[in-house]
């Protein structure tokens, strides 16, 4: 069954000029995309740098509204949810970032970053610990870590906590958006594990973006090739390997 599908889905950029930030075009970052993921599926997307990978991603979460094109969710047009059922849909739709600790208030620790998103929806400060503790234990990582900061952690722990955070609300599908891409090689197989250990525990649908098609490769059923804002090519994750149709496919 799919519990996510996406039609026809555009989103355009202005290209503005001058000294008048004239529009001068449109960049069609993402143009016309279409595709369906099943529960429990990770569907890989891979494409070059500046192909729409991000933005694509965006626009399913609803942190771009799309120009064109439709995004349902377990059977739900998300453009026709009004604002209470649309937070209701966010609890099952998380993302992981590159960098998690990017956009990130360095005073924060890291129990303070767990608990935001329980606070958010409702939930009591005082009450959160053990969920706490048990949530940092899913994602490898001792109950010490809690009282730091962000900076005191390598790449790979930070993208843990990020993991973390992600799954707290214990949502059905998570977009990870190049959640490797920035670590080691070492530790990218540690991240990919965890990501994959996750899935079976929790059911959870993955979309896994990135621009390394054999990273992709490791932990997708489909992929999905995207080129310049379209999908050229969906197949098996084994069959695209081995013999991509798509030109630009044998490229990567
Ligand atoms: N907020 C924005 N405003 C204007 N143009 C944008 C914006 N976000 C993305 N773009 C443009 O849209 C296109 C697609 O960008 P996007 O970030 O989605 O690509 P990507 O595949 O994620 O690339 P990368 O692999 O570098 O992360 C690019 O040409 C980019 O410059
Ligand atoms: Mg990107």
């Amino acid at each position: 069954m799919a519990i996510l599908e996406v039609k026809n889905l555009k989103k355009y950029f202005p290209v503005t000029g001058g000294v008048f930030l004239r529009p001068k075009g449109w960049v069609h970052a993402v143009d016309g995309v279409s595709f369906s993921v099943n529960k429990g599926e990770t569907l890989g997307i891979v494409g070059e740098s500046g192909c729409g990978k991000t933005t694509l991603g965006r626009c399913i979460m609803g942190l771009y509204d799309p120009l064109e094109g439709q995004v349902i969710i377990k059977k739900q047009k998300v453009s026709r949810l009004n604002r209470q059922k649309r937070k209701k849909l966010a609890l099952n739709l998380q993302m992981i970032f590159q960098d998690p600790f990017e956009s990130l208030n360095p005073r924060q620790t890291v129990k303070e970053v767990l608990e935001e998103k329980y606070i958010i929806h409702g939930k009591k400060k005082g009450k959160l610990d053990s969920q706490i503790n048990n949530l940092i234990k899913i994602v490898g990582l001792l109950p010490e870590t809690l009282s730091k900061f962000p900076h005191e952690f390598s790449g790979g722990q930070r993208q843990r906590i990020g993991i973390a955070r992600a799954i707290s609300l214990e949502p059905e599908i998570i977009i990870c958006d190049e959640p490797v891409s920035a670590l080691d090689v070492s530790v990218q197989s540690k991240i990919l594990n965890l990501l994959l250990k996750l899935q079976h525990r929790m059911g959870l649908t993955y979309i896994f973006i990135s621009h390394d098609l054999s990273v992709v490769k490791h932990v997708s059923d489909r992929i999905a090739v995207m080129y310049l804002g379209k999908i050229v090519e969906v197949a098996d994750a084994i069959a695209i390997y081995n013999a991509g149709r798509h030109p630009y496919t044998k490229a990567l």
